[in-house]
């Protein structure tokens, strides 16, 4: 899916976490519990990966709660890595940072070396209201506008422990197609960048793969479980239509209306807690958006050589995406 993401700002906001990154001793990475590699930004990775990270899956009361298991044991397992699950409705979730970060920097802490830690993540992740949580208070929300100020923007949790705000920030090009239709179905993407018919059936795909029952029950479906799983993506887009009175006349059902619908229950829980995506799946299309990724680079170069043009240099500064 092509995603139409401009950016603009992005190369300011990346050199400003880059600078950032220096005087930093964790890194906070806030991820959507519902897609936690999907929701990583590949670029941010590579910006700090000199810093150890703490893996912060947001949104865990949206989540599947066994698949969130499943993804803390795997970023627990990576090294300079601690992950832990949060929600909104944890009033103090300070404590829990707070702890994690000091068991990735031990050596951090006291007013001579107070802990240093800068908080990313992408839109919509739920960043400013666990900042606001944290501080206690009603902050303007971090813009998606980069600017340098608000990067330098420092929030004091204790007196020795520092978190530093970074705008929300997508990466250009997503190499793994699925991670973008995750992206969208999550409401992370601005509504102009895709096709909602496009995201429904896919989330749809999934959903009637992995949550059978959840689809039947939402939408007072009358079939069994192993009836929908059974459905092509397209008839139980249209049966969700009928059944919502999605309908244009003579007949005709209205799939536009019915794919925001299908959005909008997801992005509100209405299906019960679900995850798009496990590490194992994660990894597979993973490898097979670089296969692509890299075939296309392949024809792109050689379509430059033919033209003897500077033109077939590969992409080399976007990252590829991996959690
Ligand atoms: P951002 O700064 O990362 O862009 O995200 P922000 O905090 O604005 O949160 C984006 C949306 O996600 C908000 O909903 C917010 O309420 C919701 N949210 C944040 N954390 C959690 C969480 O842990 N669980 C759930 N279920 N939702 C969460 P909204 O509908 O856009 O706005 P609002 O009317 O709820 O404020």
């Amino acid at each position: 899916m092509a995603i139409q993401w401009f950016p603009g700002h992005m190369h300011l906001t990346q050199k400003a976490i880059a600078e950032r990154v220096k005087d930093t001793d964790v890194v906070i990475e806030l991820l959507d519990a519902r897609l936690p590699a999907s929701s990583a930004n590949p670029m941010l990775s590579q910006l700090t990966s000199s810093r150890p990270t703490l893996k912060v899956l947001n949104k865990q009361d949206l989540a599947d709660p066994a698949r969130t298991a499943q993804w803390l044991a795997h970023f627990n397992a990576q090294p300079a890595t601690r992950a832990i699950g949060l929600d909104a409705s944890q009033s103090t979730p300070a404590q829990q940072l707070v702890k994690a970060c000091h068991e990735l920097a031990p050596n951090r802490g006291g007013l001579a070396k107070p802990m240093r830690v800068l908080i990313c993540g992408i839109p919509n992740v739920g960043k400013s209201t666990l900042i606001n949580t944290l501080t206690g208070s009603k902050k303007a929300k971090t813009g998606d506008e980069a600017g340098i100020t608000k990067l330098e923007q420092r929030i004091t949790l204790t007196d020795d422990f520092y978190l530093y705000d970074t705008p929300g920030m997508l990466w250009p090009r997503i190499i793994v197609a699925k991670s973008g239709y995750n992206l969208a179905a999550s409401g992370a993407i601005g509504r102009n960048a895709f096709d909602d018919e496009e995201v429904a059936l896919e989330l749809l795909a999934y959903l009637k793969t992995h949550y059978p029952a959840a689809v039947a029950t939402r939408f007072k479906l009358d079939m069994t479980a192993h009836d929908i799983a059974a459905m092509k993506d397209e008839d139980l887009l249209e049966a969700i239509a009928r059944k919502r009175g999605a309908i244009l006349g003579k007949g005709r059902v209205n799939l536009q209306k019915a794919s925001e619908i299908v959005m909008h229950e997801f992005r509100a829980g209405n299906f019960g807690r679900i995850t798009l995506e496990t590490p194992e799946e994660f990894a597979q299309w993973l490898a097979a958006g670089q296969q692509l990724d890299a075939e296309r680079q392949m024809k792109k170069a050689a379509r430059g050589n033919k033209r003897g043009g500077a033109g077939g240099a590969p992409e080399a500064d976007v990252p590829s995406e991996s959690s």
